[in-house]
């Protein structure tokens, strides 16, 4: 399973991608919004920080600007995945865009139904939202075991299931046992993965003992 961090905060990403955490990066307009940065800059940056995806979302909503929007921001680095909202002309702007091979995400996806369209329109990715779900009381993790099926059902389809709007670590868990292909997550989700208790004891102790003996490895 490929991990995104959901972040536009330029810091975070080269952190974690240090750490070896990072398989792409996904933004939104709300997140580019919190960063105060320029959106063109900030992709550029991100881009340089990750060889993986790094998902770019159109602001327009007519089919002509939102693809001339689509092509810019492809021309920013070669490694923008084009993000469009599940809409009529978010569609049609992904299949031109894929049919040029520019890899599409296709996002706010809260229904198999949609998925499946994403799918044959020719999205890289479907950006399912579980949080999102979640909040009006719908098992968003459910929406997810749909797609999962629905596209196994149908290996003709390439789309691969990118989980968004992941709260905490149980979804990312429950969405690697479905079997969906990336999740992106917000960088105190990625660093809630590391924690536990028990391995925070449990170091503690050895290092205790080992202070016992005197010894040094180095
Ligand atoms: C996905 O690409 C979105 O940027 C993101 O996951 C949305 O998450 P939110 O519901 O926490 O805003």
């Amino acid at each position: 399973m490929k991990f995104f961090v959901d972040t536009a905060e330029v810091s975070e990403i080269r952190a974690l991608a240090e750490a070896g955490l990072v398989d792409g990066v996904t933004t939104n307009p709300s997140l580019i919004a919190k960063s105060g940065r320029n959106m063109a800059e900030v992709i550029a940056e991100i881009c340089a920080i990750t060889p993986g995806p790094v998902s770019a979302e159109v602001t327009a909503t007519d089919f002509e600007t939102m693809l001339a929007e689509g092509r810019y921001l492809r021309g920013i680095a070669k490694n923008v995945a084009v993000k469009v909202p599940l809409t009529e002309a978010g569609l049609r702007t992904c299949r031109v865009l894929a049919g040029e091979g520019t890899p599409v995400n296709v996002t706010l996806c809260f229904s198999p139904a949609q998925a499946l369209l994403a799918a044959k329109a020719g999205a890289a990715f479907i950006s399912p939202f579980v949080g999102r779900l979640d909040d009006i009381s719908t098992d968003g993790m459910s929406l997810i075991a749909d797609i999962v099926q629905i596209y196994r059902n149908y290996p003709a389809l390439k789309t691969e299931v990118l989980v968004a709007s992941v709260r905490h670590p149980i979804h990312l868990v429950q969405a690697a046992k479905l079997g969906a292909h990336v999740a992106t997550l917000p960088p105190q989700v990625i660093r809630q993965l590391l924690k536990h208790p028990l391995t925070d004891s449990g170091l503690a102790a050895f290092l205790a003992d080992w202070k016992k003996t005197g010894q040094s490895i180095l």
